[in-house]
């Protein structure tokens, strides 16, 4: 794995959206939403966001906001590395970082069966908080949910995430 000292990894700023959006877009994975989406996100949703930069290009994402019904749980809405720079640890980074900031208790997100590198860096994430990671056998949201052909989505659990508390 590459080295990735350059890569700074900062709340998104004001104007952000756009390269959230096109880095969305470019995965080829995730759902591109709207513009307006991610103009909010890095406006309102800032402190619990998180973009990637190498230089002055963004080449990373996370949207993120804590649950009103859970507020001590952090739900990873999307995760997105450009595809030049993925497997490089930046998606993993990225939680990390994002972890450390925000201090939830539990970081949740809904993953699709077969995204590996999603898994992957999720758990690798877990285990640097020394926290559990759990995930569903059963679909969090199903095509019915979503009202599409896309793939159903289980939900990863990482937590309690107590080493930060104690060195909050
Ligand atoms: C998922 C994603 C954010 C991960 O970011 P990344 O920077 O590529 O991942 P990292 O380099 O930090 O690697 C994290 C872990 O995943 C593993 N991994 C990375 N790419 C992988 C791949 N293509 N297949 C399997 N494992 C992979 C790494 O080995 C590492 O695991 P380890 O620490 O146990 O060795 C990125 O690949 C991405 O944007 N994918 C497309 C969008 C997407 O699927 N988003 C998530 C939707 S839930």
């Amino acid at each position: 794995m590459e080295s990735h000292n350059s890569i700074q990894l900062n709340k998104p700023r004001r104007g952000d959206g756009p390269a959230m959006r096109a880095i969305a877009r470019d995965t080829g994975v995730l759902s591109v939403n709207s513009a307006y989406y991610y103009a909010m996100m890095a406006r309102c949703f800032s402190d619990t966001c998180l973009v990637a930069r190498s230089g002055e290009q963004v080449c990373g994402y996370i949207a993120a906001l804590f649950l009103p019904a859970q507020p001590e749980t952090l739900f990873v809405w999307q995760i997105g590395v450009s595809r030049a720079a993925q497997g490089k640890g930046i998606g993993k980074q990225m939680l990390i970082r994002l972890i450390e900031r925000a201090r939830p208790t539990f970081l949740e997100a809904t993953i699709a069966l077969d995204n590996q590198a999603s898994l992957r860096a999720f758990q690798a994430a877990a285990r640097q908080m020394a926290a559990d990671a759990t995930f569903s056998d059963k679909p969090f949201f199903t095509q019915s949910d979503m009202g599409s052909a896309d793939a159903p989505e289980h939900l990863m659990r990482i937590g309690p995430i107590q080493l930060l508390k104690q060195n909050a």
